[in-house]
């Protein structure tokens, strides 16, 4: 089958649905999805978006607060333009429907967290995300240029080389996707390709990402000649919910926002000589800590206690996060919860430019998939809502003014090749590999590295590759297939990155190379993407 759109947006968090919103106007928007339209990771968003609201607000500490924490890698331009479409960003929100917090006063109720020296957050109490999800899938769904298909996983992406002097030129003209449920390759042609494709969490073993974060936008980027950036900052979410059947949920940092304390099982608060911010330091600072501790003392957690605000304040401004607790035996109104770091939001992805388009022209990346220079060495709280909406808006501008001028033809694109292709009678080789790349992921390339445990990492990575690569041309895809050969390749990636990194800064930690080298690695890490693409 054959399918064509002006726009083909492929991941329905924030930051595809806003795009998708923002360009249905001008022209045919197809949405692709890999399981139902708001089974994303914005959904579990707790805390908020971070946002100075109106135009005489204090950008500046906003943007400070962002350096800070990005280790000053983050790339000053960006983060003032996208700190300063704040207004506009929450204007957008509003005017398709979310609902904010709001105080006695009525005025919004901003909340803070981590690494921020004010309070500019916007939330729908403990559950931003899905009110934002809400909203914007109610949005989409009425609108009649906007077609969905939901159990829908992109394969590859389709290219042409646009420029045969200088032959790494490319335009991306669409993709291949899988139907799950038809088990068919559709071929879909587009002017213009966003990827909206969210994190990769699932590349290590504990995550608090929902189980669509398999890093497939930036593994379909990358093998269609895109480079990627800042792969090895992978941001590690201090506090999880350390309990056997908890699937590593979220207890979001708007609870140390408001005054909750990290201690030991011996009750030590253990922030307070770590960084004047205590509690409330960037994420990195703060998950190292927990892990330092857990490792000094032997134990399988630490604890987060807000037990001193008392049951009503808690039940009425953290519900989920108390009703969830609550449902595994904690009460976290008289209680500490037992808490534990996990894989959050990686803040590398595919290279883009200050309108979110990357190295392919006509394919955009936005959201978490992208690396725009916001985040630097390490996310800001509460900055990601925000990017996915500013970027968004630069990536739908860019390519509304392009499509008048578009000149693309899609009858020439070749159909889906399964070549030889069998069906697999050895499905346990996808379940083993999976596995095996997220635990050695989880135990060589986690918060504390080390040079010897990245090439160990590699090693076992680029064998499990061949197996993969292998595998893949013999059999029949599957979805699981594609999502293995993407964290397999996500996983290369940021191996390779952390080893090129001869420092530590922000979230990527080595034993090797403790200190910060201002001098010889303050810049990104560029990966350039496949050259030649590999077939298909
Ligand atoms: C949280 O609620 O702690 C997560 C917010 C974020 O990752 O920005």
């Amino acid at each position: 089958m054959k399918l064509t759109a002006d726009f083909l947006v492929i991941g329905t968090g924030i930051a595809g649905l806003s795009y998708a919103l923002k360009v249905a106007e001008k022209g045919s928007v197809l949405l692709v999805t890999k399981r139902q339209i708001d089974f994303t990771a914005t959904r579990l968003a707790q805390g908020g978006i971070a946002a100075v609201s109106s135009v005489d607000g204090d950008f500046t500490s906003h943007a400070e607060d962002t350096m800070v924490a990005g280790a000053d890698l983050s790339d000053p331009e960006i983060v003032d333009l996208a700190i300063g479409m704040g207004p506009k960003v929450i204007e957008d929100l509003l005017n398709w429907g979310v609902e904010f917090s709001r105080n006695d006063q009525n005025k919004y109720d901003l909340a803070r967290e981590g690494g921020h020296s004010h309070r500019r957050i916007f939330h729908a109490k403990d559950a931003t995300g899905r009110e934002i999800e809400r909203a914007l899938v109610a949005a989409v769904d009425k609108h009649p240029s906007i077609q969905i298909l939901e159990n829908h996983i992109a394969i590859d992406l389709i290219t042409e080389v646009i420029n045969q002097q200088q032959t790494d030129e490319k335009r991306c003209l669409g993709a291949y996707v899988l139907d799950i449920e038809a088990q068919e390759v559709i071929t879909i042609g587009a002017h213009f390709t966003v990827l909206a494709t969210g994190g990769a969490g699932k590349v290590y073993l504990f995550t608090c990402n929902p189980d669509v974060a398999t890093g497939d936008g930036v593994a379909i980027a990358w093998r269609a000649g895109a480079a990627v950036a800042n792969m090895e900052f992978m941001q590690f979410h201090p506090t999880t919910l350390y309990h056997p059947n908890a699937k590593s949920f979220l207890i979001s940092e708007a609870v140390r926002g408001e005054g909750a304390i990290l201690r030991r099982s011996d009750g030590t608060a253990f922030m307070a000589d770590q960084h004047p911010l205590k509690d409330l330091a960037p994420r990195d600072i703060v998950a190292r800590a927990i892990d330092h501790q857990m490792k000094k003392y032997g134990d399988d957690c630490v604890f987060l206690d807000i037990t001193h605000k008392g049951a009503e304040y808690i039940q009425e401004r953290f519900p989920t996060i108390y009703e969830t607790c609550l449902g595994y035996g904690i009460d976290m109104t008289t209680e500490p919860i037992p808490v534990v770091p996990a894989a959050h939001y990686i803040c590398g992805g595919v290279q883009v430019d200050c309108h979110g388009e990357s190295g392919v022209n006509n394919l955009f990346a936005i959201g978490e998939c992208a690396c725009t220079g916001l985040h630097g060495a390490n996310r800001l709280a509460s900055n990601s809502l925000l990017e996915g909406v500013a970027f968004a808006e630069l990536a739908a501008q860019t390519s509304l003014k392009r499509l008048a001028s578009s000149q693309v033809e899609f009858p020439s694109i070749a159909p889906w090749d399964s070549g030889n292709a069998t069906d697999s009678d050895e499905e346990v080789i996808v379940a083993h590999n999976w596995e095996e790349i997220r635990r050695c992921m989880w135990s060589y390339v986690g918060i504390v590295r080390t040079t010897k445990r990245l090439n160990r990492a590699l090693n076992r990575i680029q064998l499990i590759q061949k197996e993969i690569i292998e595998y893949y041309w013999d059999f029949h895809i599957t979805s699981d297939l594609i999502e293995l050969r993407n964290i397999a390749t996500v996983a290369e990636l940021i191996v390779k990155s952390a080893l090129q990194r001869k420092e530590s800064r922000g979230l990527h930690f080595t034993l090797d190379f403790p200190e910060r080298d201002d001098l010889n690695c303050k810049h990104d890490t560029i990966i350039p993407g496949a050259s030649p693409a590999p077939k298909q």
